[in-house]
């Protein structure tokens, strides 16, 4: 199955219609009203006092949980994302969670320790391009993870509002500081493995910041695969369907190229199980020729090749590439590398 985002993968258990009066209803993502579609269980409400933080709103509601808007004791806000796996628990009065059936405490358990060491890997990550983590904590039998409240909108958003290819500078912009922040990631020996534009998030001052590590903790925890990892299809590398030992550094970047078709044409590149049945893909390079620069475009196909090996190794490579190609393209186009160094804050 998939949810909102389109992801795919995590989904284990039964429906529930079980409510608590005076929270509000559970909800079905993306299926409203197909009573057989596991249930998200019900947001803490508006005012909800959440240890020293308050609950203003639901920001969103996922596969693994909800994220919200609330304040901490000083009034700052902060964006708070609660475990909550969907199909898997219900809400008590009181806020508390508790899972439906026997089988489902242990996939419950199994996924708090995951979202646990997802925490404790962000809490120690502190990079302007990363989602900042400033608390974690266990309460309503669930966890919590207190971040910076991000004020912007997600890449996903601002690609569909555009009627056409988004601007080759500011793509190329954002991206160079985004492979900064993956590039902290990846040193730190973890994957993102969910990258794609609706967990890129653009600030107000156009710079990036890559969130929501939940398919990391699938390469942090070995255990039971209770929960089926987390990819969304046409994101996701080949090796995510084959070959899951091949998993590296190229598994992201697999996504970053596969974003950048995103932000070409508004849409993933074809899911990479048929590209491995039958490569019917056209290169990046002449489906899209005359839009981006031409080795923007070609690089932007290396990124997505099939085979892992004839991709870019490391994001120090790729963002090298990069760089170089801003500064073939100023030579064509004046003001891009001006713009570029703007927004990586060098001007
Ligand atoms: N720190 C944050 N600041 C502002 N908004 C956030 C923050 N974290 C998450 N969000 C919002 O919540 C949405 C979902 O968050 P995400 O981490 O991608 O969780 P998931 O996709 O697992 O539900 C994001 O697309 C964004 O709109
Ligand atoms: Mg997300």
């Amino acid at each position: 199955m998939t949810d909102d985002d389109g992801r795919a993968g995590a989904s284990p258990a039964a429906p529930s219609t079980r409510a608590t009066s005076d929270f509000p209803q559970a909800s079905r993502p993306g299926a409203a009203s197909d009573a057989d579609q596991p249930v998200l269980a019900a947001p803490l409400p508006a005012g909800y006092r959440l240890e020293a933080y308050t609950i203003d709103c639901e920001i969103s509601g996922g596969g693994f949980g909800r994220v919200y808007k609330a304040r901490d004791a000083e009034g700052t806000t902060v964006a708070i994302k609660e475990y909550l796996p969907l199909g898997v628990v219900e809400r008590m009065e009181g806020g508390a969670v508790r899972p439906l059936s026997d089988r489902d405490r242990g996939v419950f358990r199994y996924g708090m320790r995951c979202f646990f060491e997802e925490g404790r890997a962000l809490a120690n990550l502190r990079h302007p391009n990363v989602v900042r983590v400033t608390n974690f904590f266990r309460a309503n039998d669930t966890a919590y993870m207190v971040m910076h409240y991000e004020h912007g909108k997600t890449l996903q958003q601002l690609i569909q509002h555009e009627a056409g290819p988004m601007h080759e500078g500011f793509v190329m912009a954002a991206f160079i500081q985004l492979l900064n922040g993956l590039r902290e990631v990846h040193t730190r020996k973890l994957l993102h493995l969910d990258i794609k534009p609706a967990n890129i998030y653009i600030r107000k001052d156009r710079s990036p910041v890559l969130m929501d590590f939940g398919a990391a903790r699938q390469a942090l925890v070995q255990g039971p695969p209770a929960i089926a990892p987390m990819y969304t299809p046409g994101y996701a590398a080949p090796e995510f369907y084959k070959g899951r030992d091949r998993l590296g550094p190229w598994t992201d970047i697999y996504s970053i190229g596969a974003s950048l078709v995103c932000c070409l044409s508004r849409r993933p590149p074809p899911p990479a199980d048929q590209r491995l049945k039958e490569d019917t893909m056209v290169p990046v390079a002449q489906a899209y020729a005359g839009t981006y620069a031409q080795p923007f475009l070609e690089l932007i196909d290396t990124m997505l090749a099939v085979n892992y090996l004839e991709r870019p190794q490391s994001v120090f490579a790729l963002q090298k590439r990069l760089v170089e190609l801003a500064r073939e393209s100023e030579k064509a186009r004046p003001g891009l590398l001006s713009a570029i160094k703007q927004t990586l804050g060098l001007e």
